[in-house]
């Protein structure tokens, strides 16, 4: 057994293991130690506690973190960060004044990165999508979901979920593998929508559920892409095999994805831009994690999720990047929770909250990852000096990351 007992200035989510996500009013706490040590036994948390109450122990690692703060890694629970070369030329239409939908009606968009991904080999995918793993876990994401939805053909959605699934091999990162068939309809089933949406229930769903390639089923629930009624049509056939449904809904329009997805109990409904009060009312009480993407948002210049009216409603949320090529070039949670606390208006305590305990909700995994619990995985960050933590999101532009701990290994 291998031990580190590192030495703190503030450990930051300090949680019962009975905690699995947190919502409304609960969302503005956020437990802390101070002069706290943590024990770490191979790869996960051993204890914690105040210094004060240090026992004796004998660990073969001593790290120094005292002008530190300590705080588990981010859970992006939603992103596509596999994928092929880069859509800058639409970042420079939509400056020149064309929006992010007459980009996709002119055959741009989610089609464009389907082209080139079913262009470029699996080996060459993987090399361009592995620097993007390295940077996201440098920048303290210690757990990520990742999504198919360029291939939108058989062989090119298995080719993206063998790539998520080698990267989770080849990495001490936890992923989550979500199928996205259901993120465009490709042009040649534009006027035979039904004809894709058999090809992805009877051929890609039953392929890739029995080689076991993915974790969850999406589909892009949105006025342009697909109804909801296609939509409850997927997830159906997605549940059959055992993929619980992660959708994208509310993106441009409130057309009732949210609904559907609570019905069919989906562990989240992501992007929540246009809400009604309607949407708000239907997420009380349910299993569903509301997830909020702020940099979509700022990067394609479209409204904010109503955070505070949700979490006024005693919802919980969840932050996390959309790392993609067209609507959220990039998969920084440090820019994620800042961007958050400037323009939704969420307090450093709630964001943190968000992009953690709430996260890991939104991937399954909140009994293994998101807070600083015993027997739970030791994926952390370690801050540079700071004066306290509220710094993350006020130093927005900063790196104030020192060093990432994933599965008890210390990267710098
Ligand atoms: O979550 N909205 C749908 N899908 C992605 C964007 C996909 C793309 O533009 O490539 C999103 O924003
Ligand atoms: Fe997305």
């Amino acid at each position: 057994m291998k031990t580190l007992l590192i030495n703190i200035k503030e450990l930051l989510q300090v949680r019962d293991a009975s905690v699995l996500k947190v919502s409304g009013d609960a969302m503005a706490v956020l437990p802390s130690i101070k002069n706290a040590y943590l024990l770490i036994e191979n790869d996960w948390i051993a204890d914690f506690g105040s210094m004060n109450d240090l026992p004796k122990i004998n660990a073969d690692k001593i790290m120094d973190a005292t002008g530190k703060i300590v705080l588990p890694s981010w859970c992006d629970s939603h992103t596509h960060l596999v994928y092929a070369g880069h859509r800058e030329q639409e970042f420079v239409d939509r400056i020149n004044g064309l929006s992010y939908e007459e980009i996709a009606h002119r055959g741009g968009g989610i089609l464009n990165s389907a082209q080139l991904l079913n262009e470029t080999s699996e080996d060459e995918i993987y090399d361009q999508s592995k620097v993007r793993l390295e940077e996201i876990m440098r920048l303290g994401t210690g757990a990520v979901e990742i999504k198919s939805g360029y291939g939108l053909t058989v062989d090119g959605e298995l080719k993206m979920l063998l790539i998520i699934n080698r990267l989770s091999q080849n990495y001490p990162i936890t992923i989550k593998a979500t199928f996205l068939g259901a993120h465009a309809f490709p042009l040649e089933y534009a006027n035979n929508r039904q004809g894709y949406i058999d090809l992805i229930i009877n051929t890609m769903i039953p392929k890739i559920t029995q080689n076991q390639l993915a974790d969850f089923i999406d589909v892009f629930c949105e006025k342009g892409y697909f109804t909801v009624e296609e939509t409850e049509q997927i997830m159906e056939a997605g549940i059959k095999f055992g993929l619980k449904p992660k959708i994208h809904v509310n993106q441009f329009n409130s057309i009732g994805g949210i609904s559907a997805g609570i019905k069919h109990n989906a562990l989240s409904v992501d992007h929540l831009e246009v809400m009604t009060a309607e949407d708000i009312e239907a997420l009380k009480k349910t299993n569903t994690m509301p997830v909020a993407l702020p940099s979509c948002s700022y990067f394609l210049g479209i409204p904010y999720t109503p955070a505070r009216e949700m979490i006024a409603a005693g919802l919980p949320l969840a932050l996390a990047s959309d790392f993609n090529p067209g609507s959220t070039p990039s998969g920084n949670m440090n820019f994620v929770v800042a961007t958050a606390c400037i323009q939704m208006k969420m307090t450093p305590e709630e964001a943190i909250n968000a992009a953690t305990i709430n996260g890991a909700y939104a991937m399954g995994i909140s009994d293994t990852h998101g807070s600083i619990t015993i027997g739970k995985k030791a994926n952390l960050i370690i801050t540079k000096p700071i004066s306290s933590f509220y710094q993350l999101p006020y130093s927005f532009g900063s790196n104030l990351i020192d060093s990432i701990i994933i599965e008890g290994e210390v990267l710098a």
